[in-house]
């Protein structure tokens, strides 16, 4: 396909396509059309950067799971850390701030954490005495701490710990939960500590769990039934596209009752989608963007705090291979379920392709029992070789691999100008697509992309080129393309916005 170059050479070959098709007993429908796509991003997964009002009213919001922490004594001048990253005592001995140094809470509500360590572990207070340390993996059972900001100065912390007395650093050796914490918040005292917030995450367990079992619900349902709308699918059908990705989560599949923090009632909103597109007659990609654990360590997979835990052991598989088959058994009868993505953007940091080959395996079975016709679709791997799942897709049918193509998130993009945006799409992309998409192998398919660089204060007619080149790339991916997203307070991110005011011309 990728020698294709103009409309008329593309339409004869997908006539031939579609007979080729027909005479193998497939409905015509269901094949003749190359994908283009909008995903429905931030919708049923929450990201907190595509809409940040979503989380406007959580109490006490610096503090959402995953939050890291550092800690500064202001007696010793040095940064508390977990010695060894975990599984030891915790010292105040640190002159500079990196991963053991680190603490990253899971939030119980919002006064109350664990605290999480570089190693996983959680603190606790030794079982005799009073030493501070990272030595439980149970959360549960590591203990309730609580962070008290001085009030005019919320830079300024006590860590008060589960026997209610506080940290303090006795020595650069030795951290103790033993103080009274009732002292003048002065550079004396070893109860009190300067806290730099570091990194923190926005995504769908970050919302429920910071809003509560109270809150969460109705916040939820309202962003649900706001964000995305019925008038957005027949936009989307009148732009000139053809399909949606819709990412989702594991806990849906869970509907009514997810475990916490998630909420209830997701499964109808996606229920809605699916008949909004079988109305509006758009193809559905349905996409696992959240795997239980999460498979990436990034927000969109709902992350708790950073950590890749899905695969780690046989459970978060076999949880996910169930998820798929749920999902693929209840829309496998609408007539716009197109593709099932296994999972979204699992990370080489943390999965391996062993792993990920296992799971995929298992979880295209389950998609075919159900949805016999369906194109399967097989995320890369983060970091992974573009090829490394052509051995696995060999032994499939109708199956794709996504990519996801973005001229952001590395380096390589800080400086370059405008043309050297263009042509890195023109040239570079365009090989790498050119080498994945070969014609015995899976197809193609470029599931996110956007019309956003580094570059600052570019023109609409910029933006326009960048657009535009990345759609003559885009359109040689032999299974189709999906832009990210339909919606997003930025508004180069936001397809409806770009369409609309004309940054994009289908
Ligand atoms: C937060 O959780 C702790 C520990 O379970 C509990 O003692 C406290 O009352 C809770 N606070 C709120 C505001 O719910
Ligand atoms: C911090 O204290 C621990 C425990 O005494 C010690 O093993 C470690 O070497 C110290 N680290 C630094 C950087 O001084
Ligand atoms: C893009 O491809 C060109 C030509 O192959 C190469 O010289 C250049 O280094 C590539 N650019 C990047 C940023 O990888």
């Amino acid at each position: 396909m990728k020698s294709i170059h103009s409309k008329s050479q593309l339409l004869g070959f997908l006539s031939v396509f579609a007979m080729f098709i027909f005479s193998n007993g497939r409905t015509i429908n269901s094949n003749n059309e190359l994908i283009r796509a909008v995903n429905l991003g931030g919708w049923l997964v929450a990201e907190g950067w595509m809409k940040p009002s979503l989380f406007d009213s959580i109490p006490n919001k610096d503090f959402l799971d995953g939050v890291a922490l550092q800690f500064k004594s202001v007696t010793t001048g040095k940064f508390l850390a977990a010695e060894l990253g975990g599984g030891s005592i915790i010292v105040a001995n640190r002159s500079s701030a990196s991963g053991w140094e680190t603490f990253r809470l899971w939030r119980i509500n919002e006064t109350s954490f664990h605290v999480r360590v570089f190693s996983k572990q959680f603190l606790q207070i030794e079982s005799m005495g009073a030493k501070v340390v990272a030595t439980s993996t149970d959360s549960e059972t590591s203990g309730i701490f609580q962070i008290i900001r001085k009030s005019d100065d919320p830079s300024r912390v006590r860590i008060k710990a589960p026997n209610g007395l506080f940290l303090q650093a006795k020595t650069e050796d030795l951290v103790t939960a033993d103080s009274n914490g009732n002292g003048q918040w002065g550079n004396n005292d070893p109860s009190v500590f300067e806290m730099t917030i570091g990194q923190g995450f926005q995504g769908e367990f970050q919302v429920t769990n910071g809003y509560g079992p109270l809150k969460a619900p109705k916040i939820m349902k309202d962003h649900w039934n706001t964000f995305i709308v019925e008038k957005d699918f027949s936009f989307i059908a009148e732009s000139g596209l053809n399909a949606v990705r819709i990412p989702v989560g594991w806990w849906t599949a869970k509907d009514p009752t997810p475990p916490k923090p998630y909420v209830g009632g997701s499964l109808e909103v996606l229920d809605r989608a699916f008949v909004w597109a079988k109305k509006y007659n758009l193809k559905v990609i349905l996409d696992l963007h959240a795997a239980p654990g999460s498979q990436n360590g990034f927000e969109h997979s709902s992350t708790r705090d950073g950590s890749v835990e899905w695969g780690q052991n046989d459970e978060s598989i076999k949880e996910s291979v169930r998820v798929i088959e749920f999902y693929t058994a209840r829309y496998a009868t609408n007539p716009s379920l197109y593709a099932v993505e296994l999972i979204n953007e699992p990370n080489a940091f943390g999965v391996s392709l062993s792993v990920l080959t296992k799971f995929y395996s298992d979880a295209y079975t389950v998609v075919r029992r159900h949805a016999p016709n369906a194109f399967v679709i097989l995320s890369n791997r983060l970091s992974g070789e573009p090829k490394e799942l052509f051995p696995l897709a060999s032994g499939m049918k109708d199956v794709v691999i996504d990519v996801h193509y973005y001229n952001l998130f590395s380096d390589i993009f800080n400086d370059m100008t405008i043309d050297q945006n263009i042509d890195f799409i023109k040239t570079n992309r365009s090989n790498e697509l050119q080498d994945i998409t070969i014609s015995n192998g899976p197809l193609t398919f470029v599931g996110e992309w956007v019309a956003e660089w580094q570059v600052r204060g570019a023109t609409k007619e910029e933006y326009q080129r960048f657009s535009e080149a990345q759609l003559q790339v885009w359109g040689k991916a032999s299974f189709g393309w999906a832009y990210w997203s339909l919606k997003n307070i930025n508004n180069r991110w936001s397809m409806d916005w770009m369409i609309k005011n004309g940054y994009i011309n289908l």
